[in-house]
């Protein structure tokens, strides 16, 4: 089987068979597919599309380019979830503590941040001393004694994904769907959860910025579990403006402990609670979604959540001071507030705008190697929907010095949209997309 008639079945818009994928994942992996001709291959998916059945080959083809994590040895039904990405997306931790508290395991590998958007383990190593550098042996040993656990993804994950995601990103074939389901779901399978809820963000701040790429792109991670045996669901989630209130590392720490308190900012609560349900009920916690999230009410109104993170904490070496004690979190030497030009509604506020000011200031990184500075980042004041006059504080900007909060000011004044009129806010849950809807 010759590579070129591979890629020319491709161009010509023909589904490849699941044998004649593995040969071009494994073969590129191996180093003997050069890159020109799987770029070639991408191109001809960018433009073809893919069937479900192909994409979940392409899958399982990434999959077997590696290692995988064999969860077995954790009592119970394993639920992960994973989110496509967002700015003040801190529901992670939230959510682990949560579900966990409420009976079901949650073994979870996270990613660090890039761009815009932050990552869950630059977030947790904001806390003094916490580490998310687990051996497989640990990180198992921790769910069943704590009942949760974070961990770093090793290299030897899909080691497909890193290789063809770096060439995707040279050829301009990133935005394709069944490229990034492939993707994405290759590292939760390998991952090794028995059930998988996936947070798929849309609006300006997400990777899909419209509902009918989200939910093309949802529909097809759905099918992909559904076909190998993972029971997946997604929940199209809206990222028109940042979730909560809080961007930044540390500061989104502290907005994650005050939703555990019962406390904090309503639409990160909501999307817990929505995220946290469906994984009750794939986990065989709850019959449905009112049981499940009542279940999970009570297990914040008594503290059972919060107690959960502090114990998470303590076994990966954290401060679990910092749960009771805020201020043992960074605090930015500067803070400043950005006051609004004139009177009137919140329109809309710029994810990405407001992502990329926090990056600026040191909480994100524009490449992999570039250090971030946990203390610094934008605390939202009103969001869409609300009243400012001018003069009121837009955000509190929590910076390393003066002149850096002075610099990034006008842009994030610039991302919010004030306008004469009240807007109503987008809704904050769109979509579910359940198991029995997989394609
Ligand atoms: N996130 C991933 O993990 N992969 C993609 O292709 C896109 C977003």
């Amino acid at each position: 089987m010759r590579v070129y008639d591979l890629i020319l079945k491709k161009r010509n818009g023909h589904a490849l068979e699941a044998g004649e994928i593995e040969v071009l994942v494994g073969g590129f992996v191996r180093g003997e597919i050069p890159d020109d001709q799987m770029a070639a291959f991408l191109m001809a998916v960018y433009f073809r599309d893919m069937t479900p059945e192909e994409t979940t080959a392409l899958t399982m083809a990434m999959v077997r380019s590696g290692a995988t994590l064999d969860l077995r040895a954790i009592r119970g039904v394993k639920v992960d979830k994973h989110s496509t990405g967002g700015v003040g997306d801190k529901t992670s931790l939230v959510l682990i503590p949560l579900v966990a508290s409420a009976g079901i395991p949650v073994a979870k590998l996270s990613g660090r941040g890039l761009g815009h958007t932050g990552g869950t383990l630059d977030k947790l190593e904001s806390i003094p001393g916490f580490s998310c550098d687990l051996t497989p042996e640990a990180f198992i040993a921790q769910v069943n004694r704590v009942g949760c656990a974070i961990a770093g993804q090793t290299a030897d994950l899909v080691p497909a994904d890193k290789r063809l995601y770096a060439l995707r990103d040279v050829t301009a074939t990133v935005e394709s769907i069944p490229l990034i389901a492939s993707s994405i779901m290759s590292k939760k399978i390998a991952a090794g959860a028995d059930a998988i809820v996936l947070d798929v963000k849309t609006g300006s701040g997400a990777f899909m910025r419209t509902m009918e790429d989200s939910r093309a792109l949802a529909r097809a991670m759905v099918a992909i579990g559904h076909r190998v045996g993972r029971r997946t669901e997604a929940v199209i989630s809206d990222m028109d403006q940042p979730l909560g209130f809080a961007v930044g590392n540390g500061l989104e720490v502290r907005e994650a402990v005050e939703a555990l308190r019962g406390e904090g900012p309503a639409d990160l609560r909501e999307l817990c609670l929505t995220l946290g349900s469906r994984m009750l009920m794939l986990g065989g916690a709850a019959a449905d979604p009112e049981a499940a999230r009542a279940a999970l009410e009570a297990r914040l109104r008594s503290g059972e959540a919060l107690a959960k993170l502090r114990a998470m904490l303590e076994a990966q070496g954290g401060d679990p001071g910092a749960v009771e004690d805020l201020s043992r979190l960074p605090r930015a030497a500067h803070t400043a507030p950005v006051p609004a030009a004139a009177d009137g509604f919140v329109q809309a506020i710029d994810a990405e705008a407001i992502g990329l000011a926090a990056m600026a200031l040191g909480a994100g990184r524009a490449h992999k190697e570039d250090a971030i500075d946990p203390a610094v980042g934008i605390v939202l004041t009103p969001k869409v929907g609300d009243r400012v006059a001018a003069g009121d504080s837009l955000a509190r900007i929590h910076a390393r010095t003066a002149e850096d909060a002075a610099r990034v000011a006008p842009r994030v004044r610039a991302a919010y949209t004030i306008g004469p009129v009240a807007a109503a806010p987008r809704p904050l849950i769109h979509e579910v997309i359940a198991c029995s809807e997989a394609a």
